[in-house]
């Protein structure tokens, strides 16, 4: 997958991609990521990137025309989707990861400044958000998208589809714990039952986890993951262990 970032500061990027699971898809080939200066497509002498807000305010507004030139050369150059980095756009989700990942070639704008000129959404195929929060740009949500969507791409992590099959989100639930080395530390001991060699009763414990992690955490997952016979057993021993669910749970049963 080719993934192509507009930025007014590159140099942030330096780090998150030089290493470690992303370092190696891209040193294998299954991504290439491009950092482009927005800068390069401005016009005139001083590359002038952003401008003050008609009808007044504070702050100033990322101009059209240096995204739309980006925008249009790459594209015309690769086909890929248009994604926009605004907190007006639709929460990026674990499924939101799954359809980028299937895309021949994504182009990302972090946006900056007070905003983006809302002309410039007209570019996008889709406007994602990180979060109900505001960040200062676009750069940071651009680096949590192509880690969420890269480790996702054939090849990357080792053991194939399955690697992620069992992630938290992706099937509707977070994960539950892990353990290694040593058994015991200071006085916390590894569950009796992942050292017993019981596949069945190893994959039994691993949902009922994620079932209460979820529970506890994230009970409002529950009301739309898909949940089999055993999930709902698994649930009533999580109530008898730990007293009564949150009421809206039992309700949605
Ligand atoms: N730009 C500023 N805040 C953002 C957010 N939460 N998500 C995506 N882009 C942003």
């Amino acid at each position: 997958m080719k993934i192509h970032i507009l930025t007014l500061f590159p140099e942030m990027f330096a780090g998150p991609f030089s290493c470690s699971i992303l370092k190696r898809a891209v040193d294998e080939g299954a991504a290439e990521i491009r950092i482009h200066n927005l800068r390069d497509w401005a016009a005139g002498r001083h590359r002038i990137t952003d401008d003050s807000p008609f009808g007044g305010g504070v702050g100033m507004v990322l101009k059209p025309e240096p995204v739309y030139r980006a925008v249009e050369e790459l594209r015309e150059n690769t086909g890929c989707r248009v994604i926009l980095f605004s907190p007006q756009g639709k929460v990026f989700r674990q499924e939101t990861a799954q359809e980028l990942a299937r895309e021949k070639g994504l182009i990302l704008i972090c946006g900056r400044y007070e905003g983006v000129d809302e002309r410039i959404r007209a570019l996008a195929d889709r406007q994602v958000s990180i979060g109900d929060y505001v960040l200062t740009g676009g750069e940071i949500p651009a680096m949590v998208v192509v880690d969420a969507v890269v480790r996702l791409l054939p090849g990357v992590l080792g053991g194939g589809e399955a690697a992620t099959t069992d992630d938290s989100f992706a099937a509707g639930l977070l994960e539950g714990p892990h353990y290694t080395k040593p058994r015991s530390f200071r006085g916390l001991s590894v569950p009796e039952v992942l050292l017993a060699g019981n596949h069945a009763a190893v994959r039994r414990w691993r949902r009922k986890e994620s079932l209460r992690c979820t529970l506890r955490s994230r009970p409002e997952l529950l009301l739309v993951a898909p949940l089999g016979r055993e999930d709902l057993e698994l649930l009533a021993e999580i109530e008898k262990e730990e007293g009564p669910r949150p009421a809206f749970v039992s309700a949605a049963e």
